[in-house]
């Protein structure tokens, strides 16, 4: 695109828009079962689009130019904290920036000869990775049980050293939806005088819920002794629009060393909370909004229909011949996987029938299988969803595993992808049925292979390679 010569009418541009959006998935409706959480309640929805609105242009940068902004996290935080065994915390941008603040205080407060390390489980989400890798810490990768996928406290205690300032465990972990024994682990870390923190990304909005409407979940929040932070995103199972989660610290002292200020330089003093200075207000008018919209009666409301689709669905897959449920998930997420049928197959043969499924890639010992997020929504197309992943199931069974071209995966485990044409990585993405350039959606189950076959390093090198060929 160049800029136009002229201004467009608005009319122009949002039909523009749509057409934009024609291969996206849909966000509403349930038969997307990750990235997005519908309430099925479209007026809370709205009502979330118009507090964004309202709050678009505020900058949150300079809090005493926006009191506004002040008050609304006060609110929101407050909000968490309440339901989430108290603290103090930070307003964010996503699950990711809570995190890298988390691991940011923790490295900040800590002094360590060495340089600085955290213990993280296997099935702890990559934005650790991404924190060690931004803030220079090293990550031990601490492994989970092989049955149950939960991380094992014996293993992070082993992990422990004397440079580690943080040790992780999830509420629930993504891939199976399970709960690391948080009580367990936050002691082994109290013991050590290591901070110790719950990955509740997922859970922390979710799980007191599901708790309420009758489900057995452990204690995992602040409350827990030997929990020092927290992190709940609220544009999951908060349902507010993207861009909103927040972290809990046990003490203050800790949350000032998430902060960050500056007045190194000869203009404005820098105070920042977050990761980002300058930002919208949007997402925080987005959740607070949502809060308000749906309030305790709402989310109870939610959880208890997330927690019938959840166990329906449980019940339903283990029942399809060739499927099986991975361990014994907890809460909203559900994993199966499969010794008999290609589980990237049955993916897409499942969005041939409209309905994403997502592959996850075998790792650590954990084979290849598909996740599911149950919300809101879900439980209103429970049956059709299970009809649909039985009929993928079949079809799946009837083409039999997916095929890879012959010497592929050794090629691209020997070739330098950093110095590899554009062209001869679209010739590679060709082989195996993607065109870079093309719209609309290929079927996946090769390069899911592909990518299975490969080892973590060179699946990340690969798909570097990918993001950087489709915005070129
Ligand atoms: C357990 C967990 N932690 C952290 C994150 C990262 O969240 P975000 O994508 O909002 O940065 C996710 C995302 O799915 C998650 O599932």
């Amino acid at each position: 695109m160049s800029l136009p010569d002229k201004g467009r009418s608005t009319e122009e541009l949002l039909a523009e828009i749509t057409r934009l959006k024609r291969d996206d998935l849909p966000v509403r409706g349930g038969k997307v079962t990750a990235y997005v959480y519908d309430t099925g309640r479209p007026e809370v929805h709205e009502a979330a689009a118009r507090a964004y609105f309202e709050m678009l242009e505020v900058n949150t940068l300079d809090p005493t130019a926006f009191p506004s902004v002040v008050e609304m996290e006060k609110q929101v935080v407050g909000a968490v904290a309440e339901l989430l065994g108290g603290g103090c915390g930070i307003f964010t941008s996503g699950g990711t920036e809570s995190i890298m603040l988390a691991v940011k205080a923790a490295r900040d407060s800590a002094k360590t000869e060495g340089r600085p390390r955290m213990a993280v489980p296997v099935t702890a989400h990559p934005a650790f990775h991404k924190a060690a890798h931004y803030l220079g810490l090293v990550l031990d990768a601490v492994p989970v049980d092989p049955v149950t996928f939960r991380a094992s406290p014996a293993a992070v205690e082993a992990a422990i050293s004397e440079d580690t300032v943080l040790v992780v465990a999830s509420a629930p972990s993504y891939p199976q939806g399970v709960i690391d024994p948080i009580s367990e682990i936050a002691a082994i870390a109290a013991a050590r005088g290591v901070p110790c923190h719950v990955d509740a990304c997922v859970g922390g909005w979710l799980l007191p819920w599901l708790r309420e409407a009758g489900a057995s979940v452990p204690p995992f929040d602040l409350s827990v002794p030997g929990v020092t932070s927290l992190s709940c995103d609220l544009h999951k199972f908060g349902y507010s629009p993207k861009g909103a989660s927040v972290v809990l610290f046990a003490d203050p002292a800790l949350r000032r060393r998430a902060y960050f200020a500056s007045a190194s330089w000869p203009g404005y003093t820098v105070i920042n909370a977050t990761v980002q200075s300058s930002k919208s207000a949007g997402p925080l008018g987005g959740a607070w909004a949502t809060f308000q919209a749906l309030g305790r009666e709402g989310y109870l409301e939610l959880g208890r229909t997330t927690l019938a689709a959840a166990r329906t669905l449980r019940e339903g897959i283990a029942k399809i011949p060739g499927l099986r449920v991975l361990g014994d998930p907890e809460s909203a997420l559900i994993a199966f996987g499969s010794d008999e049928v290609d589980v990237f197959v049955l993916s897409d043969e499942a969005r041939k029938r409209g309905w994403f499924l997502q592959p996850q890639l075998s790792y650590a010992g954990i084979p290849a299988n598909i996740h599911i997020t149950v919300t809101g929504v879900t439980l209103r197309g429970v049956e059709a969803m299970l009809e649909v992943i039985a009929e993928a199931a079949e079809a799946a069974r009837g083409r039999g595993p997916a095929r890879l071209p012959e010497g592929l995966v050794e090629l691209i485990a020997e070739l330098d992808l950093d110095t590899l044409d554009d062209e001869t990585f679209g010739e590679l993405a060709a082989s195996v049925g993607v065109d870079l350039g093309g719209s609309g959606q290929p079927e996946m189950a090769v390069v899911n292979a592909v990518l299975d076959a490969l080892p973590a390093d060179r699946r990340e090198a690969v798909l570097i390679r990918f993001l950087s060929v489709i915005y070129s």
